[in-house]
């Protein structure tokens, strides 16, 4: 079932300097349940999406509908915004509370939910993302993929149906990046909708699509191993490739017969063994 549909969505800036147009008549379709992957190089128009997906921005031409409502209307902003969760790039600017408990419980503090139902769920996404035992911990103690996911808790304690992640692991180290895709993957398992827009390509095989922008459009919309069989493209676009893909690229044009559409390091690993 459609979750989220933009129809020819424009998003242009209005500075002094001038307009710009930041996305330039996007459309797409994404089912609940979708982990959609967004790539693109800087300046492309990713962060101006996201920001759509829960009406931090309003569409200068288009729609967008989250679970159908129209997110410009501003009858429905709260509506929106309940529905939709989002985790960004810094969490030191996502912690607003000294206890991690009061950490996750503050956006539904907000949503004016009872005490005891807060308890319940703060326990509840603490366990997901686990961190159950640093409940009564103080969040500068923790490192950066602590914080995050005590952050992206804070969102499942609201019970969104969409989280969107912008760039969620940018400034985290190898070990956080993977504790966070973990529990994104295990979110995905658990049905929410996931929006996860990222610079590590090896981050998207696990999608179940990827949406590859260049200058404000979507120029393709594909699964992991589709987007990544055009090497060629995605280098054309500065991009680069997961370095499995990368790696048989290079062994096929040495004459290697390696299987096309090899995606992931086991994939490769898996053809090394068998040529
Ligand atoms: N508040 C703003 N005012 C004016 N122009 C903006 C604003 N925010 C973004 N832009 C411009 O809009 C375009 C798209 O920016 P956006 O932040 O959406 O790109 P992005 O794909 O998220 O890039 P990055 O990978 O660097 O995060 C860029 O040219 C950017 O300079
Ligand atoms: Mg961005």
């Amino acid at each position: 079932m459609e979750i989220i549909r933009a129809e020819n969505l424009r998003h242009v800036y209005k500075t002094s300097a001038g307009e710009k147009v930041a996305l330039d008549g996007v459309n797409f379709s994404i089912n609940e349940g979708e982990f959609i992957a967004i790539i693109g190089i800087n300046g492309s128009g990713k962060s101006t999406l996201a920001k759509h997906f829960n009406a931090l921005l309003m569409p200068s031409d288009g729609k967008i509908f989250v679970a159908g409502l129209d997110t410009s209307d501003k009858k429905n902003l709260w509506r929106v915004r309940e529905n939709v969760g989002m985790v960004f790039q810094n969490p030191d600017n996502e912690i607003v509370a000294a206890v991690v408990e009061d950490d996750v419980a503050f956006g539904c503090e907000n949503l004016g939910i009872e005490p005891d139902e807060i308890q319940r769920r703060v326990n509840f996404a603490l366990d997901i993302v686990n961190m159950s035992a640093y409940k009564k911990f103080s969040p500068s103690k923790l490192s950066g993929g602590q914080k995050q996911r005590i952050a992206i808790a804070g969102v499942l304690a609201m019970q969104t149906k969409i989280i969107v992640f912008d760039e969620a692991t940018a400034m985290l180290d190898p070990a956080g990046r993977r504790e966070i895709l973990d529990t994104v993957q295990r979110l995905h398992a658990q049905g929410l909708t996931i929006i996860y827009i990222t610079h590590f390509m090896e981050e998207t095989a696990v999608a179940d699509k990827i949406f590859l922008m260049e200058d404000g459009k979507i120029l393709k919309i594909g699964t992991p191993r589709q987007i990544f069989s055009d090497v060629k493209e995605i280098k054309r676009l500065g991009l680069d490739v997961p370095v499995a893909v990368e790696l048989a690229e290079r062994l096929r044009r040495r004459g290697l017969k390696f299987p096309k559409n090899i995606l992931t390091d086991e994939e490769f690993i898996n053809a090394c063994l068998n040529v």
